[in-house]
């Protein structure tokens, strides 16, 4: 039997092979499903939702659903869209993101999504944890403000630098990002060139010293969409 199927997104016919996710498949036919948690090269986790989508009426994540011959799906809906914004509020309001501060304004996925979305502001309370910045290393920091904990820098120091610098601890409300060391960041092996940095999504892991390398409005998400990379592609 053919791994070649067909599944319709949106009312579009996309071909898709058998052992895809949902989210790859659309990415190879460039159809844009929002992500945080995803992360090319890592095994995807399912745990933000930000890819919610429908799949023959039921809500599932789009990177962790494999495709199935003749798939309904729906991605881009007001209800779906609603759904990711309440998602991404949720982010904001649960840590402390002072986006027109923050170094990483223009190169946040988190910020990119917002505008996306077409966020204006959250419509949940702020909670103001009370988080703590590890600025021990020579190379790198760490702003637990700006945490979304969608574990792609834990992934990435195990799975791609073959460590284990990045955990989580604590449960709901109270759980954390943790580093696998007693106290502080320059105790781990933690090197600047390694992917569990540039995996961060948000301006929680940072390289010291090149923070404004690239102006602010000249970056990537200040130039095109978040997700525009996969909707030219097949242009
Ligand atoms: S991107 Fe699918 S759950 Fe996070």
């Amino acid at each position: 039997m053919s791994d070649n199927i067909t599944i319709t997104i949106d009312g579009v016919e996309i071909p898709a092979k058998q052992g895809q996710t949902i989210m790859q498949a659309a990415d190879d036919a460039g159809v844009y499903i929002p992500r945080l948690c995803a992360y090319n090269g890592l095994e995807p986790h399912g745990s933000c939702r930000v890819c919610t989508i429908k799949i023959n009426g039921r809500f599932q994540a789009a990177c962790t659903q494999p495709v199935a011959p003749g798939a309904i799906i729906e991605n881009e809906t007001d209800e779906i869209n609603d759904i990711r914004k309440s998602i991404v509020e949720m982010f904001f309001v649960e840590g402390n993101h002072f986006c027109m501060f923050c170094e990483k304004s223009g190169n946040c996925e988190l910020q990119a999504l917002a505008y996306r979305l077409k966020i204006p502001a959250p419509r949940y309370p702020f909670l103001w944890p009370d988080r703590q910045v590890d600025a021990s290393h020579p190379d790198v920091i760490i702003d637990k403000n700006r945490c979304v904990l969608c574990g792609r820098c834990v992934r990435a120091s195990k799975d791609l630098d073959g460590k284990d610098v990045f955990g989580f601890v604590g449960r709901g409300p109270d759980k954390q990002l943790a580093i696998d060391a007693t106290a502080r960041l320059v105790d781990t092996d933690l090197d600047v060139r390694d992917k569990a940095i540039d995996a961060c999504p948000v301006g929680s892991i940072m390289k010291k010293r090149v923070g404004f390398a690239i102006p602010i409005g000249q970056r990537k998400y200040d130039k095109k969409p978040i997700g525009s990379d996969i909707e030219d592609k097949n242009k």
